[in-house]
């Protein structure tokens, strides 16, 4: 699990591959800063600091964070976390939570996407395993809609293996 981050001027956006659950939230949201294709696929600097910051918020895993370096605020997370869970999917977390990973380590986190159907292999965070698992279980829909990451189905992210992202 590594965490790679991208400098900005004004602001920093760090990803984590492996908590994303590559919904495009961030590609939908600003397609100019996060970009499938280019390398570096995120370019920080490239539109409004609080617009960025904005965005990386709208990221459901907690993959993206930010940090901003011109006096703006940075990103602070409910203390009291709310968990709801995705219908067919994993519980999604708002509000700061810290996860023991398996291997012990405690990763703290402003927002996080959590593995209810036992299949993930990247326990406790959903690696979308519960898609070839067909799980089915109750809950809210998240928005999904038409993007890089998901240029067919609308309702269903490509698999992790699909995403240009792996060697970011
Ligand atoms: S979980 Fe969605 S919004 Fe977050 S980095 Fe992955 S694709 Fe982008
Ligand atoms: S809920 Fe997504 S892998 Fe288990």
């Amino acid at each position: 699990m590594t965490r790679k981050t991208y400098r900005g001027d004004r602001i920093d956006v760090s990803f984590d591959f492996d908590l994303c659950i590559h919904v495009g939230a961030c590609l939908l949201g600003l397609p100019g800063v996060f970009e499938l294709g280019r390398r570096p696929w995120v370019l920080p600097d490239a539109a409004d600091p609080d617009a960025v910051a904005e965005v990386v918020t709208r990221c459901p895993s907690g993959a993206l964070q930010y940090q901003r370096h011109d006096g703006g605020r940075d990103e602070q997370p409910s203390a009291t976390a709310t968990v709801t869970p995705l219908r067919d999917g994993p519980l999604l977390v708002a509000g700061r939570i810290d996860v023991t990973r398996e291997d012990g380590i405690i990763e703290q986190l402003p927002r996080a996407t959590l593995c209810r159907c036992g299949l993930s292999k990247n326990k406790p965070f959903c690696d979308n395993s519960h898609l070839p698992g067909e799980f089915t279980a109750p809950g809210g829909r998240i928005h999904i809609s038409r993007s890089p990451v998901r240029p067919r189905a609308t309702d269903r992210p490509i698999p992790r293996e699909s995403d240009p992202r792996r060697d970011h």
